[in-house]
């Protein structure tokens, strides 16, 4: 059983660390924990080794106070599964040709139906809702694919600037022929080490406070494909 004393101590002290330094200084330190953490890692797990272990635990904590927290389900809105459904469907499929592979994982900018959706006020009204703050866009708005036996992210946390808090929305999840499994989920690590497993259906959005959240995906099994839209949102008043 691992002992979390050494662990928050030394959250407590890189915390003090974050709230001395300058919006510019912060935004690397939360670059440098969001690769130390994918080093830490065993593919998509926490190490399991003691020391290391402390290290990731204490990187959680320090993230969750640099940037807000959790992941949020929000269902299947109506107006988009109705109005949007469709086109993203069609979109994801035509884009998917074109997207660039960023290691073991695809990404390609929204089209005209993504930016329709990210601009609806529907939308945006949504997640203000969920998340409970006054939201400005950021004009991120991604297809990321998955498409090839192993493909994954490591435990990472996304650069503050960009993606405060994370709209995704299932497009497609081919999930693997013939075996009794669900498919890839994204990983949600709180910043008390509990594990959230997320598997988004065609339509369903959640939203991920993907600066202070650690997250991962799942490697992708043969023959099992998944595209998400994401579109991103920060608060008015941001720190760094
Ligand atoms: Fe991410």
């Amino acid at each position: 059983m691992l002992r979390r004393g050494p662990s928050i101590r030394l959250a407590k002290k890189l915390i003090g660390f974050s709230n001395s330094l300058g919006p510019a200084e912060l935004y690397n330190f939360h670059l440098m924990l969001s690769a130390a953490l994918g080093g830490l890692a065993q593919g998509t797990r926490p190490p399991a080794e003691r020391t290391a272990r402390h290290a990731w635990s204490a990187s959680l904590r320090v993230l969750g106070h640099v940037g807000r927290s959790g992941l949020v389900r929000i269902g299947r809105p109506g107006f988009l599964a109705e109005e949007f459904l469709p086109g993203l469907i069609a979109e994801a499929r035509q884009l998917r040709a074109v997207a660039r592979r960023t290691g073991p994982h695809e990404i390609h900018e929204g089209g005209p139906v993504a930016e329709a959706l990210a601009g609806d006020r529907r939308m945006m009204e949504l997640v203000r809702r969920s998340v409970g703050e006054a939201l400005l866009p950021t004009g991120e708005v991604n297809y990321h694919y998955s498409n090839r036996e192993g493909d994954y992210l490591p435990p990472h946390v996304d650069p503050g600037r960009t993606s405060y808090f994370n709209c995704m929305i299932g497009i497609e999840h081919k999930r693997p022929p013939g075996r009794r499994t669900s498919g890839s989920a994204l990983i949600a690590y709180g910043s008390d080490g509990s594990r959230k497993r997320l598997r988004l259906r065609s339509g369903e959005a959640a939203i991920l406070m993907a600066s202070g959240t650690v997250h991962a995906r799942e490697p992708l099994k043969a023959g099992e494909e998944l595209a998400v839209l994401t579109i991103g949102f920060r608060p008015k008043r941001r720190r760094f």
